[in-house]
């Protein structure tokens, strides 16, 4: 039997944990795409090696040897991700601003995990920033990736409740296990083909919701 399941590239730069996460939902037989391919933009990037013993094959396009053309150092990723027949693209800690140009390319198939509700604390230190305002609900947002940074229509959001002693560590560490949960949640959306953007806004077909609040504080105790 022919594979229906789309072949995805995760785009990385460091530790790869959301790859991970990635990698291990898409082990499920009946989850619909699979991890074809793991692209890093670092030769150190650590999670490369977590790729290469789960079997997949992986690349390094390292923008410093383009220098500042951000257009050849793409079309290198472009050709990679061409070769190996990739459909959909999971940004995870991929650290280079990508041009319109490859946004525009990719418009639709190209997702990226943010550690913050958006669009709340768009860019980095999100944890640190979160702290600093007092936010009681802090999370993690999946959107489609558009030219502008961390703005496309919001696919699949996980909240945390922030507490009086928190560290930016430990905040992060929370946020994390959560992304952990959303982003294979959002791929299989995108990977099912029941994501549609109506006016700015991300619909979901068949989507679940449960309801009620996170409450943070909660209770009187
Ligand atoms: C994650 O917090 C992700 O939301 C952000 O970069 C971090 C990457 O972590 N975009 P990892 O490499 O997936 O462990």
């Amino acid at each position: 039997m022919v594979s229906t399941r789309k072949r995805v590239g995760v785009l990385i730069s460091g530790r790869g944990s959301n790859m991970a996460a990635l990698i291990a939902a898409a082990r499920e037989p009946s989850y619909p795409a699979e991890i074809a391919l793991v692209v890093a933009n670092r030769r150190d990037a650590a999670g490369l090696r977590h790729a290469t013993q789960a079997g997949i094959a992986t690349a390094v396009v390292e923008h410093t040897a383009y220098g500042a053309d951000r257009d050849a150092f793409e079309r290198a990723i472009d050709a990679v991700l061409a070769a190996h027949g990739i459909a959909l693209i999971c940004l995870a800690g991929f650290m280079r601003r990508l041009t319109p140009g490859f946004a525009a390319r990719w418009e639709g198939r190209m997702i990226n995990i943010h550690p913050s509700l958006l669009p709340a604390f768009k860019g980095l230190d999100t944890h640190e920033r979160a702290l600093a305002a007092g936010v009681r609900i802090h999370g993690a947002s999946v959107h489609f990736v558009v030219p502008e940074l961390d703005s496309g229509p919001i696919i699949a959001q996980a909240a945390v409740s922030v507490r009086d002693d928190d560290t930016a560590d430990a905040l992060a560490a929370r946020v994390l296990a959560a992304e952990h949960r959303i982003y294979p949640l959002a791929l299989r959306l995108l990977a099912e083909d029941r994501l549609r953007v109506v006016d700015g806004r991300c619909v979901i077909d068949g989507a679940v919701f449960s309801e009620g609040a996170l409450v943070a504080p909660d209770g009187a105790h």
